[in-house]
């Protein structure tokens, strides 16, 4: 999407934020029951909720309300514990959530959340992450086949192999890693700790896997203190990010007398994190543009995927300018409210999550270890 704003000084200033498209019904959805008059003001509550008008039209919000009425529904009846990750879709997070953050957040709340069933609205990693805290309750993940570059790209035996190779160095993964893999790892990180929680740990090495963007920056901020072994994985969404784009955007908007205040996810190359202002988690992002737009600065650019843009948006009613382009997580966007309704209607087997318990109890010893070291 392309769009064009006048600015304060009237100067017309080109934004281009490139938003996917609102995702639409699969099919022909029903009215489950629901009245003209319930259907119509659940579409007014997500059209202003969301607040993009032009993307997420009334005539969106109203395909997609049947099922945001029939989920918020069944999830009282039954029970069910909603949370979503940031990146996915409006119509989930402002529609049927009820909580959304940052991987952190999230897999804290699933341990402490009273409900015994937890819906878990994003990637694979994430629901099996909520399994091995909380493993006496039923996690359902409507996406099964919802991967993650970083967690595809290692496996167990690729840690059993590094650990072969460098016996007695501690191994720190990234919480975006299979169950399997956690279970081989001494402690987890997530983008919100990385760096407080390799800092406390003991020892002069660590092996840090599988992200190699996020390895480099803790080999920077760690060197002369530790040394940092690292892996060759990375995001596919925040690798599209190189510091040559961000200083071409900078520079084209310090053109038109625009100071760009840069936003940056801790998964992207040190050169981009080198242009940023601030560095953060998905919710430490919108936290900030929050915070910023409280101060009455106007002139984002977000490095990250375009689900925290959709926050930021809803959250401070459209007072920023976001300039720059979002990338879309195409696994995190493979959820719709449809799956999430079957995972709550009907679970299919593979929409409830399974863990065999060896692997249960030692992945939870590098969670634990992570809460332990976070706090
Ligand atoms: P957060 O911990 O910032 O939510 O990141 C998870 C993720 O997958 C980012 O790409
Ligand atoms: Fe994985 Fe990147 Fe998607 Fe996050 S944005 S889920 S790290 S592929």
């Amino acid at each position: 999407m392309t769009s064009k704003r006048l600015h304060s000084e009237d100067q017309l200033v080109e934004m281009v934020l490139d938003m996917p498209a609102a995702p639409l019904p699969r099919g022909f959805v029903g009215t489950f029951g629901f009245s003209e008059s319930e259907i119509e003001s659940e579409a007014l509550r997500l059209h202003y909720t969301i607040g993009q008008p032009m993307r997420w039209s009334i005539d969106v919000c109203r395909s997609l309300s049947p099922m945001t009425l029939q989920i918020n529904k069944l999830k009282k009846e039954k029970g069910v514990f909603l949370i979503a990750h940031s990146y996915q879709t409006p119509d989930i997070t402002y529609g049927v959530a009820d909580s959304v953050a940052d991987s952190y957040a999230l897999s804290k709340e699933a341990r402490d959340s009273p409900q015994q069933t937890i819906l878990f609205s994003s990637v694979r990693f994430m629901a099996e992450t909520a399994k091995i805290v909380s493993p006496h309750k039923t996690v359902l993940h409507p996406s099964p086949d919802a991967g993650c570059s970083l967690s595809d790209g290692i496996t167990a035996e690729d840690v059993i192999s590094l650990k072969e190779k460098n016996p007695g160095v501690p191994v720190v993964c990234y919480i975006n890693t299979s169950a399997a893999v956690k279970a081989e790892c001494d402690v987890c990180v997530t983008s919100s700790n990385y760096l407080k929680i390799c800092e406390r740990l003991p020892g002069e090495k660590v092996i840090f896997v599988p992200d190699r963007f996020m390895g480099k920056h803790l080999q920077d901020s760690l060197r002369g203190k530790k040394e940092v072994l690292i892996y060759d994985g990375e995001c596919e969404v925040h690798a599209e990010f190189t510091g040559k784009k961000i200083r071409k955007w900078k520079d084209n908007m310090s053109n038109h007398g625009i100071d760009l205040i840069v936003l940056s996810h801790p998964e992207c190359d040190s050169e981009v994190l080198q242009e940023s202002d601030f560095v953060g988690s998905s919710e430490s992002l919108k936290e900030e543009a929050i915070r910023l737009a409280g101060e009455g600065k106007r002139d984002l650019m977000l490095i990250t995927e375009c689900g925290t843009a959709d926050r930021i948006l809803a959250e401070t009613n459209n007072h920023l300018n976001l300039m720059g382009s979002c990338v879309m997580c195409r696994h995190m966007k493979k959820t719709q409210l449809e799956d999430i309704l079957q995972a709550l209607t009907d679970p299919l087997p593979q929409q409830i999550v399974e863990i065999d318990e060896r692997t249960i109890r030692r992945a939870s010893r590098t969670l634990e270890e992570m809460f332990r070291l976070a706090e």
